[in-house]
């Protein structure tokens, strides 16, 4: 968790006052931070919320969080949960970890190039949700800026928003009003259109008219004609958002209904300003990483150049290293490793990016990477303790993946090579498929593939990268669009409209209400429940008809909606009296404590109707053994590889449990059987599952409790395998169990999981390992078909033992046994454990039956090549037919008889195979130059209309014919008319 004490006091609120020439002195940047976070906390009022972490929760339309507002996007949305703490924030201040690589704020290209962009700074933040407004947020930020980091006003300039003619918004008056009360001269009063002052997160969302506040660095002047125009001299400080309006799927605005305020100010700019710098690089955050990077490559030091005064590029390395391995660092303390999609992806390309810089410019040693961190943690630890506990865990993965860049490199420079050659003239550009497949496939930064191509002379086709840029991006939005098309969620609209209706939340408590009858069944009763809202695509409706699809809100329902992991319930509902109509629930989601069931319906649904619910308790029990295996699950990698192993992500439905977890290699066949054994010991005790409600305060107080990065509502739910929760609060007993935050449903006693086997178990990024895991019958059917396939295993290991000296076909049928087996054995679902072993047992028989295979192939390429010698004497052109049906024997053959008479051009054919292929081999002495074997071979095969292909000295191919002695005839004819000629 963050901590907001510092290690070094600033002396409460006092004002530090800056001379107007000069820079500053005495604030590092933990001082910066703090006294940002006691100025609205101590002086304002403000609740502090720590950073979330850089991974966004559940919000599909980002990769990373990019903003300080982000975490608080549900309650711009009204889509928090009701029962959350987040829905009491009025006034909220925080120092956000930000990323800003890929999707739509994307600075990675500009890291280095300059000295103020950066993929990972910290956003200071400042919020009201309903609470003040415009007036008050001016006046705050003019406060901290002037009177309590000591900025002089004369350095200040403001910009607002001045309307925009194409949306028809006017312009931000009230604003410009505000700014001159307090005093700022009109002509640094500044408007500016919506690129500069109308802030959006994103291509949908919150967004509204912004004011900002800048700086100017050089001071004694009147600077305005610089604001927004690039000038590194005067720079934006912070964005003070107006949340007025929200961004449409069709990119209309509409009116939020609760006015509130967003800002960030970028805290690496502001310790620059207040530590009288010109460069993030040159202040506290950066220094010490920058003297470790000279150190550990032995460069020159770092001399701050820029754009063609930065020789080879040296200075701008010294940036990207910076700037990236506090990226990397953050990241992967957050969770997110370097991958192959999204977010994973970008880190991929980051890290790839940083270790060129570092070994190819600063030519630092493989691992000076992954040093640097330690580094970062000294500089950024206090703030977000999680660098200094994860330091190692974040060095192994920097340093795994830097090393299979590396292997990768080589790959890259052949592909390119290969290109070049094949590229006909060097004038030619080079194309721009190869490229992007270099960077979208092998993970090269395009700036990469540029400097390698470069290097050899030309340049990248980029109208080509563009355009094929283009296309992935549209092929991208255009199915997240067809995604969210396909599922109602209520909008803020449609949440608040419902509130100013006074539409109940639903009460989803009886998705809870199941019991075990005496017979051991689970008994789910169904609920009765009228209709209180009807959506037809973001429409609220007072009636539906027969066939149209629709969102129906009901006061109250037992069906579970799709959340922590768990699939939502399927079921349907009738109409009172209605029994024969059945209306089909297709989906079930929440906002804002309204569950929508997704429905088509069957008959006309008004508002007021009553209906009864009916789950699929098939599909419902399933999920809940899946949900109740997977905390068991988690128990028990946490008892294997120790209380450090971090869930990374869960997925439960009726069929499967898939698990992410923190694990540095794959699990061994030994740990994969104890995990198995692990669960069905806790499945065949019986135990109980016990479930409670409780303060959030008293649930974390809980021994070896279990959560996730997520708001959790207060009260929250515990779930407790075994161990009944009043003992676990307790704090004179210590029982270690299960014990997990979790709104899921779940079994009442784990015998219903009847069996459980890991099916699946595979690093999916390094560093993280996802197993799937099937229960019940599957699970019984997963061990009964791995019980078959080893007795296959071992029964073909016994005919390939006894089978050493028999003939070459069934040796081969052997081989391709081995080849089907291997195939069953990869992809059916039998326990992970049994397979690794079957797959290492049926490498080993694959080897020995490929090493039978040429020995028999040897011994009768020998016998075949006696008879032939004995045969034809010691000609020296030897064309003859041979009684074979494998290529590789013809070969050999061949080889076996130039051996023996070295001085002879010998071609055999096979007869024709039932396939109606002839085989051709052929050899022609060493040093021999008036034909060449792979000529030879060419000419016969094409004359028996197919092919080959080999070198001087050896060739082979097929072709087809009923009739070889006319072929024979030719290839003698042809062989002795270039031996003449
Ligand atoms: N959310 C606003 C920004 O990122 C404050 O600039």
């Amino acid at each position: 968790m963050f901590r907001t004490r510092l290690c070094v006091s600033v002396g409460g609120l006092r004002g530090l006052r800056l001379s107007s020439s000069s820079s500053a002195s005495g604030f590092s940047s933990n001082q910066v931070r703090q006294t940002f976070l006691d100025f609205f906390q101590q002086k304002h009022r403000h609740r502090f919320v720590p950073s979330s972490p850089v991974r966004p929760r559940g919000d599909p339309s980002l990769l990373f969080v990019n903003a300080g507002m982000n975490q608080f996007k549900p309650i711009f949305l009204g889509t928090a949960d009701p029962r959350s703490e987040m829905v009491n924030y009025r006034r909220v201040v925080n120092s956000q970890k930000c990323i800003r690589a890929g999707g739509k704020h994307n600075d990675l290209e500009d890291v280095g190039r300059d000295v103020y962009h950066h993929t990972f700074f910290e956003m200071l933040g400042n919020w009201s949700f309903g609470d003040y407004f415009k007036e008050e947020t001016c006046a705050m930020a003019w406060s901290l800026l002037t009177e309590h980091y000591g900025i002089s006003p004369d350095r200040l300039y403001v910009s607002y928003f001045g309307g925009d003619g194409e949306s028809g918004l006017p312009a931000d008056q009230e604003t410009r009003e505000i700014w001159l009360n307090i005093g700022v001269p009109a002509d640094r009063v500044l408007p500016f259109g919506p690129r500069e002052n109308f802030w959006e997160m994103g291509d949908t969302g919150p967004c509204g008219p912004c004011t900002e506040i800048h700086y100017d660095h050089i001071g004694g002047r009147n600077a305005a004609l610089l604001v927004n125009s690039h000038s590194p001299d005067v720079v934006e400080i912070w964005n003070l958002v107006f949340m007025q309006y929200n961004r449409e799927a069709d990119h209309s605005l509409r009116p939020l209904p609760k006015l509130s305020v967003d800002t960030g100010m970028g805290l690496e700019r502001l310790v620059t300003v207040l530590q009288g710098k010109r460069s993030n690089y040159d202040t506290d955050l950066f220094t010490p990483l920058l003297t470790a990077i000279q150190e550990r490559s032995g460069c020159g030091g770092y001399r701050g150049r820029t754009g063609e005064s930065d020789e080879g590029k040296v200075d701008m390395a010294y940036r990207v290293v910076a700037d990236h391995i506090r990226t990397l660092s953050v990241c992967i303390a957050d969770g997110v490793y370097p991958g192959m999609s999204g977010a994973e992806l970008v880190l991929r390309r980051i890290l790839r990016r940083a270790v060129r810089f570092c070994i190819e410019v600063l030519q630092a040693p493989q691992g000076a990477l992954a040093s640097l961190v330690p580094t970062v943690a000294h500089i950024l630890g206090d703030a977000f303790p999680e660098l200094h506990r994860d330091t190692d865990r974040i060095m192994d993965i920097i340093n795994e993946n830097e090393q299979q860049f590396l292997a990768s490199l080589q790959r890259g420079r052949r592909l390119i090579e290969n290109t070049l050659r094949t590229t006909e003239s060097r004038q030619q550009l080079f194309p721009g498929a190869v490229a992007w497949s270099l960077h979208r496939n092998l993970g090269f930064p395009l700036d990469l593939v540029d400097l390698m191509v470069e290097e050899r002379g030309t340049r990248v086709d980029h109208t080509e990268v563009e355009c094929l840029r283009a296309q992935e991006e549209k092929r991208r939005s255009e199915l997240q669009l067809s995604e969210m098309e396909n599922q109602l969620r209520l909008d803020v609209h449609s949440l608040a409209l419902l509130q100013s209706r006074a539409v109940p939340q639903t009460d989803d408590s009886p998705k809870y209400q199941y019991s075990l009858d005496a017979h051991n069944q689970y008994v789910f009763p169904s609920c009765q429940a009228s209709i209180q809202a009807l959506y037809s695509g973001q429409t609220l409706v007072s009636e539906v008809t027969r066939g149209q699809s629709c969102g129906v809100i009901l006061d109250r329902t037992c069906f579970y909606s799709e959340q922590g992991g768990q699939s939502h319930d399927q079921g349907y509902f009738i109409r009172d009296g209605e029994q024969e109509v059945l209306h089909p629930v297709e989906m079930v989601s929440l906002a804002g404590g309204y569950v929508v069931h997704q429905v088509t319906a069957a008959d006309t649904l008004r508002i007021g109707d009553s209906v009864l619910l009916h789950l699929d308790q098939g599909q419902r029990l399933a999920c809940m053994v899946k949900h109740t295996a997977t905390h068991l699950l988690s128990w028990a990698l946490r008892g294997l590889l120790g209380p450090s192993t971090e869930q990374r992500g869960s997925h439960v439905t009726a069929d499967r449990l898939r698990f992410d977890f923190s694990v540095k290699a794959s699990l061994s066949i030994s740990q994969l059987k104890q995990l198995d054994c692990f669960v069905q010991d806790v499945v065949t005790e019986n135990q109980t599952v016990y479930v409670e409600e409780i303060p959030l305060d008293r649930a974390s107080t809980i021994p070896g409790l279990r959560t996730i990065d997520e708001v959790y509502p207060d009260p929250v739910r515990v779930v407790s395998v075994g161990v009944p929760i009043s003992e676990l609060l307790d704090s004179r007993t210590d029982r270690q169990t299960s014990v997990e935050l979790c709104c899921g449903t779940h079994l009442l006693r784990t015998g219903a999981i009847e069996d459980l086997v890991v099916v699946s178990e595979r690093q999916r990024l390094k560093g993280v390992s996802r197993i799937v895991a099937v229960t019940g019958d599957q699970a019984r059917q997963a061990r009964e078909v791995g019980q078959a396939l080893t007795q296959d295993v071992e029964s073909l290991s016994a005919r390939i033992k006894a089978s050493i000296s028999s003939c070459l076909p069934s040796a081969q049928q052997l081989a391709k046994e081995v080849g089907v087996l291997s195939d069953a054995v990869d992809n059916t679902p039998i326990p992970q454990w049994q397979r690794r072993e079957l797959q290492s047992l049926l490498k080993a028989l694959q080897r020995s039956s490929n090493t039978t295979i040429r020995k028999l192939e040897t011994r009768e390429a020998a016998v075949k090549a006696q008879s032939l010698l004995e045969k034809n004497g010691d000609k020296t052109l030897l064309v003859d037919s041979v009684d074979l049906d494998s290529l590789s024997v013809v070969m050999k053959t061949v080889n076996q008889i130039s051996d023996r008479a070295p001085a002879s051009l010998v071609m055999l054919l096979s007869h024709q195979q039932p396939s109606g292929k002839v085989l051709c081999a052929c050899q022609v002495p060493k040093g021999f130059t008036a034909l060449s074997a792979n000529d030879w071979a060419v000419a016969v095969c094409s004359f028996l209309g197919g092919a080959a292909g080999g070198s001087m000295l050896v060739a082979k191919g097929t072709g087809s014919s009923s009739d070889i002695t006319e072929a024979l005839r030719w290839a003698e004819e042809y062989a002795r008319n270039k031996t003449n000629s």
